[in-house]
């Protein structure tokens, strides 16, 4: 097995940035390199203060403050990295492709190939190169297509490595993996460049945990855990909608049903609608996949998933409007997170942004309250949008530094992020200062429905009457 000395991320976002310092922080002996082609990104990731690191993770900055420039490094220099590593993980983005075959549901590769090109033009010796981008199926075998027609006559061993973190427990979950999955060929040096990326995770992992598979399982897998995941959001958000109509109550269902050993406890709260990164970005590659192999109904039925999320948000804001009186123009409304859940700031398909932008529709007045979200960002999300000009969603909505402040003489609340910060608010005097009948609508679950009634809020809660 080859004796591994370097290893090179290409992308310093949110899964290689933290992958890649557990990976440092476990094999002291390895030199990491992350590589990027943002300068200001790298920077962030230099920055001598750790507050500023470009990633909100609990416990990252620790890690990275104990490896950063010891075995651990951040640079541009993406070509030094790639020469001189034995591994290289591809962990750039792969957005949803906004422009010809596959719009709006197939995922943009473009990233990736560049990736691939630059490796095959780089590579003097052997490489396993290891896709740790979430990608469709096949896009191994396009990749070392690349590699294979371009290269210096190296050998690349390709492999799907897929990223189970989840943000904001991104850590806690590299360190202590329920699985670790990785794919690649049958061959012999496939079956060596497998050993050689597993003997990597077993620094900290037992052997048990580490699962090999042929490629295409791998990739597949990974999608189909999400969408898995994310059916079991939207499954019990539907349900929601029929507790609010009837006196069911959805926490004591999601306890009475995931007591049931097979279906289990966990992804069953409801909320406002899932969002993140990953979640609707793989399911509609899945449905993607599934159309384009003549599988109608499967498509049809995954599809289904994103469809109850997207219904979910949008009874959110109209429950909103309807409880104000079927009107919100000029109503100052105030938002309770951005981010698409807590302990991160990554607002990716966050559901605040189709809420706000529901009632920006409205004309109502937002203010905006995230402790790690900045202002730049909401405002890039909103404008992403393209729904009206950025110099209007400056004038509708404003981003306020000051939970209290921000509810002054306003109509109404909606949590949109599970902050525990907010729970511990003191919401008696919020009511003082809110305009009456005060408003509160919690699409996270997250407070006392009967401690808000009885400070005289007119509570709502998703998934109660
Ligand atoms: C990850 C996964 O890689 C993606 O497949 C998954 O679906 C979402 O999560 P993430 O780390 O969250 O992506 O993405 P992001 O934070 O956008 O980071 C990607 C980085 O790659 C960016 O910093 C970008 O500058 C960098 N990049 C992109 C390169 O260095 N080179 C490129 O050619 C393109
Ligand atoms: C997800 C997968 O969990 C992870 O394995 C994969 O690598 C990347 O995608 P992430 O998107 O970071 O991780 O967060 P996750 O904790 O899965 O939450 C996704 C969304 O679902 C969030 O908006 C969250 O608030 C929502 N959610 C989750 C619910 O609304 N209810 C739940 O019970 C659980």
């Amino acid at each position: 097995m080859k004796k591994i000395t370097h290893i090179c991320c290409i992308g310093a976002g949110y899964v290689g940035g933290p992958t890649m310092s557990v990976i440092a922080s476990q094999c002291p002996n390895i030199k990491v390199t992350v590589v990027d082609i943002n300068q200001q990104r790298i920077d962030s990731w230099n920055d001598d203060n750790l507050d500023n690191l470009p990633i909100f993770e609990p416990g990252l900055k620790e890690i990275v403050g104990k490896a950063r420039n010891m075995n651990l490094f951040f640079s541009t220099e993406v070509d030094k990295a790639i020469d001189e590593a034995q591994i290289i993980f591809i962990s750039v983005n792969t957005p949803t492709k906004t422009y010809g075959k596959g719009k709006g549901q197939a995922a943009d590769l473009k990233f990736v190939e560049l990736c691939a090109r630059n490796i095959a033009k780089v590579a003097k010796d052997d490489k396993i190169v290891v896709e740790k981008s979430t990608l469709p199926v096949r896009t191994a075998s396009a990749i070392k297509s690349i590699l294979q027609h371009t290269g210096n006559k190296v050998n690349f061993e390709i492999l799907s490595n897929p990223e189970f973190l989840a943000e904001g427990t991104a850590i806690e979950d590299l360190l202590n993996a329920d699985r670790v999955l990785i794919g690649g060929d049958d061959t012999p040096s496939g079956q060596e460049a497998k050993d050689t990326l597993s003997s990597i995770y077993e620094h900290w992992l037992p052997k048990e945990r580490i699962l090999q598979t042929n490629v295409w399982s791998s990739e597949l897998s990974k999608l189909v855990a999400n969408a898995f995941l994310a059916q079991r959001v939207s499954s019990i958000n539907t349900i929601s909608a029929l507790c609010e109509k009837t006196d069911a109550n959805i926490q004591e269902i999601s306890r009475a049903i995931g007591y049931d050993s097979r279906i289990g406890s966990k992804f069953l709260n409801a909320s406002v609608g899932f969002g993140g990164s990953c979640f609707q970005k793989d399911i509609l590659n899945l449905v993607y996949i599934a159309r384009s192999y003549g599988l109608t109904e499967v498509a049809d039925y995954w599809e289904q998933v994103i469809i109850a999320n997207d219904y979910q948000k949008s009874r959110f804001a109209e429950h909103i409007i309807s409880s104000l009186y079927n009107t919100i123009s000029g109503k100052k409304i105030v938002l309770y997170g951005w981010a698409f859940k807590k302990d991160t700031n990554d607002t990716r398909e966050s559901p605040a942004i189709a809420v706000a932008d529901a009632l920006l529709d409205e004309n109502a007045e937002i203010i905006v309250y995230d402790p790690k979200v900045t202002a730049d960002r909401i405002y890039a999300d909103l404008d992403y949008l393209g729904t009206r000009s950025s110099e209007e969603n400056r004038k509708l909505l404003t981003v306020c530094n000051d939970p209290m402040d921000a509810t002054k003489e306003a109509h109404a609340i909606a949590i949109l992020t599970e902050w525990d910060e907010f729970k511990n608010y003191d919401w008696k005097s919020i009511h003082e200062q809110m305009l009456k009948p005060a408003f509160v609508f919690d699409g996270r679950r997250l407070l006392d429905k009967e401690k808000m009634d009885s400070l005289g809020f007119n509570y709502y809660k998703i998934g109660q009457s």
